[in-house]
């Protein structure tokens, strides 16, 4: 096993405290935001099926290969990638796909902090009593008034900036502690409420038939390729989040067990939260592609009707708001690690420059919704701002940044420095699909939906 002893920084006490924090890291907005949304816009079961199969066939064993970099290298993804190449014998380029990853989580929580200020903005409605009897078009305009308005979308994102900059300057592990052990199985709570609710309006069963039914008439290459981008965005993979915490991780630890929990919590979160939203969306004739403001439209009806509703809703927008603080963390951490590692910042330093960047940038996708709406900065790319910089990162760089992790780990490290990490007899079941998968099934998957993507396949 990998010694601890090359290392500066803290471990978790335990394996359960590192599946809690990846999980925390993996639940947030893409889970309650993100799926959502994307299921509405993309027609439903054909791509819920899809991202499935690539959550099991891509993500699982691509998150794997992270963990298991991650704790024989012992640093952050960069410099783990470098030691881990030159121990194995390879080439010390291979820290490259660290810088790869340390980009992709900078524009990555550009706009994820401009939809986690959206959080904290829904939490203080709730908390003030908006939501009281509202109407969906009601809920549709309060969230058309926040997004087209620049200094509120502004504020909420530095605010939840600054929240996150005072949660990593304190260190991960206290930061992060309680917000996994209490808060994520309440918010857990909380969504099958909502979902125990979503069966008594009517339109369960139309749900099930949406969410569960695949019409492939519905996708086209494009679709495969945001399936595919979302199940790496939700797993927090191939950036060298989940590397990094990984880094943390006591060598005692089983990586397949955990990783399985890790995975298992974060996709059942996200069905549980399509079923929460969408009976509401087709019990008040919503539209289910309205985009990225669905949940925001929704779930604000529901707290204006139902009885507790104020209370309910003031929680659920408070965890979700939590949720997101938990995922931005790990978003945050890998590039504070390398500062601090490769330069003579402290934590605070590095934090605070990091954070600082990250902000001016945020702003600008914030503004995009608005102000600057007609901004396109990539030729060719119908998009803003804030979609051009989800595109990049979630759709590009994601699957770039898992692809070469997985070749890295299978092709490239020795088969027994894998096996002794990862804990299964070298002929197991276990070890053999898990190598299949990240030697052929992973890169041939990453490989074929940029091919298909880029319209080759006509
Ligand atoms: N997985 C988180 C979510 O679903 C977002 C996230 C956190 C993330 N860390 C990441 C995405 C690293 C990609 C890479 O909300």
């Amino acid at each position: 096993m990998a010694q601890a002893s090359h290392t500066r920084h803290e471990q978790w006490s335990s394996g359960l405290v590192f599946i809690l924090a990846a999980t925390g890291s993996a639940v947030g907005l893409g889970n309650l935001w993100r799926f959502p949304y994307l299921v509405g816009e993309n027609g439903g079961g054909a791509f819920v099926l899809i991202y499935l199969a690539c959550i099991v066939l891509v993500g699982f064993p691509i998150m794997m290969a992270e963990v298991m970099i991650g704790r024989r290298g012992r640093q952050s993804p960069i410099n783990t990638l470098r030691r881990v190449a030159l121990e194995e014998g390879l080439s010390s380029g291979w820290q490259l796909v660290g810088w790869l990853g340390v980009a992709a989580g900078f524009l990555i929580l550009s706009f994820y902090s401009v939809v986690g200020g959206w959080a904290l903005y829904y939490a203080l409605q709730a908390l003030v009593g908006s939501f009281s009897g509202i109407s969906s078009e009601g809920a549709g305009a309060m969230f058309r008034g926040l997004v087209s308005s620049p200094v509120p979308v502004v504020f909420w994102h530095t605010v939840f900036m600054l929240i996150l900059f005072g949660i990593v300057v304190a260190g991960v592990r206290r930061g992060l502690q309680r917000a996994v052990t209490i808060l994520m199985p309440l918010l857990f709570a909380l969504l099958i409420l909502l979902v125990l609710y979503g069966m008594t309006t009517g339109a369960f069963g139309q749900t099930l038939h949406f969410m569960f039914a695949p019409d492939f008439s519905a996708i086209d290459g494009r679709t495969v390729l945001t399936a595919m981008g979302q199940a790496f965005f939700t797993l927090s993979l191939g950036m060298g989040a989940i590397m990094v915490y990984g880094a943390y991780l006591p060598s005692s630890e089983h990586i397949p067990r955990a990783t399985g929990w890790i995975v298992g919590m974060d996709t059942l979160t996200a069905i549980i939260a399509g079923l929460a939203i969408f009976p509401i969306v087709f019990s008040a004739g919503m539209a289910p592609g309205a985009g990225p403001g669905l949940v925001f439209e929704t779930l604000p009806v529901v707290f204006g009707t139902i009885p507790f509703g104020f209370l309910l809703g003031i929680l659920f927008f408070v965890l979700l708001s939590v949720a997101a603080i938990t995922s931005g963390i790990s978003l945050l951490e890998p590039p504070v690690a390398y500062l601090i590692e490769s330069t003579r910042l402290g934590r605070r330093g590095a934090t605070g420059l990091l954070v600082g960047g990250i902000w001016l940038l945020g702003i600008a996708a914030g503004l995009s919704l608005n102000v600057w709406a007609g901004v396109r900065i990539v030729p060719g790319l119908d998009a803003n701002i804030f979609g051009t910089l989800e595109f990049l990162a979630n759709d590009l760089m994601l699957p770039l940044g898992g692809l070469f992790i997985a070749l890295f780990a299978a092709w490239f490290m020795r088969s027994a420095s894998v096996s002794e990490e990862l804990d299964l007899l070298h002929h197991g079941p276990v070890y053999r699909l898990w190598r299949v998968a990240t030697r052929f099934i992973a890169p041939a998957a990453v490989i074929l939906v940029f091919l298909n993507a880029t319209g080759l396949f006509g």
